[in-house]
């Protein structure tokens, strides 16, 4: 089985992505040149945004990760995050940006970004790939934000159907049929 005969079309490509990313990496380097940089990615789907990004920033930077469950197998969110895994890093007096693939509901985010928050880091912002601006249900501050989406369930650059598709190189939307399997 392929996986591209699963998508019904690209909603960005490659090259629009990282085009985009350069562009991130290049804002941060000068916001933060001379500051010590901590990186957090949101586990899972911020693993290949995280990966291209480090590598368009210019000055040093530590990484760590943290899980959280949002969604479980649907495409629906849940309003509900859970902790999976917690960063290993003392954030105290560091300026740390949130990594993310995708913001929705920007459920996730506030929840994360208030728990961090309470462990005294310099400045704390958030930076994400694609957003869903029509979809969000609390008003979240995004100081780097990539892509405005519609909105549409999508996968690839990251993202995931039931855990799949992750490994795209284009931001994809999937055939009907594909929902139907399950
Ligand atoms: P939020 O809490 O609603 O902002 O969504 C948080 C997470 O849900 C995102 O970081 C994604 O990992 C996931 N998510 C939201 N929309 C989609 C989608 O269209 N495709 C795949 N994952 C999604
Ligand atoms: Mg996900």
């Amino acid at each position: 089985m392929n996986m591209n005969d699963d998508i019904a079309k690209i909603i960005v490509d490659r090259n629009e992505i990282q085009k985009t990313v350069k562009k991130l990496g290049e804002r941060i380097s000068e916001d933060y040149s001379g500051k010590d940089l901590l990186l957090v990615g949101v586990l899972k789907g911020a693993v290949v945004f995280m990966a291209d990004l480090i590598r368009e920033i210019t000055i040093p930077l530590d990484m760590d990760f943290i899980l959280v469950s949002s969604y479980g197998d649907s495409t629906e969110s849940s309003g509900v995050v859970k902790i999976l895994k917690d960063i290993d890093t003392n954030i105290k007096g560091r300026h740390v940006i949130i990594v993310e693939d995708l913001v929705d509901t920007g459920l996730t985010l506030t929840y994360l970004k208030k728990l961090l928050e309470t462990r005294g880091p310099s400045t704390l912002s958030i930076c994400t790939i694609f957003d869903k601006p029509a979809r969000k249900k609390v008003e979240i501050d995004i100081k780097y934000k990539g892509i405005e989406i519609p909105d549409e369930f999508v996968v690839g650059y990251g993202l995931d159907y039931a855990g799949r598709y992750r490994n795209l190189p284009d931001l994809c939307s999937l055939k009907p049929e594909v929902y139907e399997r399950r």
